[in-house]
């Protein structure tokens, strides 16, 4: 079956070559899909956030840049006492939003600019959660507003999805991040961490009541799926978040560095999308 045009333009969205023959190319066998999928960028100095080499594993580094201190055992994180997850557990949107702000439940609050509550339409019928903020996402308090952000601007886009918090939530998305402060340095979360802030996502996903979730990269499966496995093992199915459906992709900073995998991600967003329209594609 020849690709239709929304396929077309999600190809084109993820920098893809787009196919114009009639015969039909499954996105994973497509010659270039794997290899070449489009011409080199110009050479351009990476940001923070790209700094060190991604793994499918996380966008982040294995080791912090040099210079970036260890987290500091002064502002260890305890877990949350019942009382405290209670509280959150009963929050109203606003309320959430507020307790984020003004959250001092771990180290990462000493070194944020501000924190990143999350984008989007707070009914929206899609949740994206991602991994942390990075060094632009502190500044404007918006998660994947750097490079990262526009690849998966343009792979929404794509699916004709949005962040824009009005309008009809079934084309809108909620983005959400495991972390709601940027680790410094942009060094991979740290369990105390992701365990004091994970009642905030869990909260957020409570009450957007999204149909589908999409968990991008290690950190975000860890939270969601509580599993180390890989996301190329992962991905592919379909996996639930207590009742919602859950589908595991790249994260899309990886994806600027291994062009080979967009292919795969495209794969997953089509899963996803597949399964909100209950139609194969
Ligand atoms: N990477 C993430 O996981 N989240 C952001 O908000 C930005 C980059």
């Amino acid at each position: 079956m020849p690709w239709n045009e929304r396929q077309r333009a999600m190809l084109r969205e993820m920098g893809l070559r787009v196919w114009t023959s009639a015969v039909a190319v499954p996105a994973s066998a497509a010659p270039g899909a794997r290899t070449s999928a489009r011409a080199p960028e110009p050479a351009r100095q990476p940001t923070r956030t790209e700094a060190r080499e991604p793994s499918p594993e996380s966008p982040r580094a294995a080791s912090p840049e040099p210079g970036v201190p260890a987290p500091a055992a002064g502002h260890a994180a305890a877990p949350l006492d019942a009382g405290a997850l209670e509280a959150v557990a009963r929050l109203d949107w606003p309320g959430l939003r507020q307790t984020v702000a003004d959250c001092q439940a771990c180290r990462l609050c000493e070194s944020r600019k501000q924190t990143v509550f999350g984008v989007g339409h707070p009914r929206a019928h899609w949740m994206i959660v991602g991994e942390a903020p990075g060094a632009q996402e502190d500044e404007q308090g918006e998660p994947f507003v750097g490079a990262a952000g526009q690849l998966l601007d343009a792979m929404l886009r794509a699916l004709g999805l949005d962040r824009t918090d009005e309008g009809d939530p079934a084309s809108r998305v909620f983005i959400a991040n495991t972390l709601k402060c940027r680790p410094p340095g942009n060094r991979n979360p740290q369990p105390d961490e992701m365990q004091r802030c994970e009642p905030f996502l869990v909260r957020q996903i409570q009450l957007v009541q999204p149909r589908i979730i999409l968990a991008m990269g290690r950190f975000a499966v860890q939270a969601l799926l509580r599993t180390n496995e890989p996301i190329g093992r992962l991905r592919g199915r379909v996996h639930r978040y207590q009742d919602v459906p859950l589908v595991v992709t790249y994260h899309p900073a990886y994806l600027l560095r291994n062009l080979p995998d967009k292919a795969r991600a495209w794969e997953d967003l089509c899963l996803a999308a597949d399964l909100m329209d209950g139609e194969p594609r």
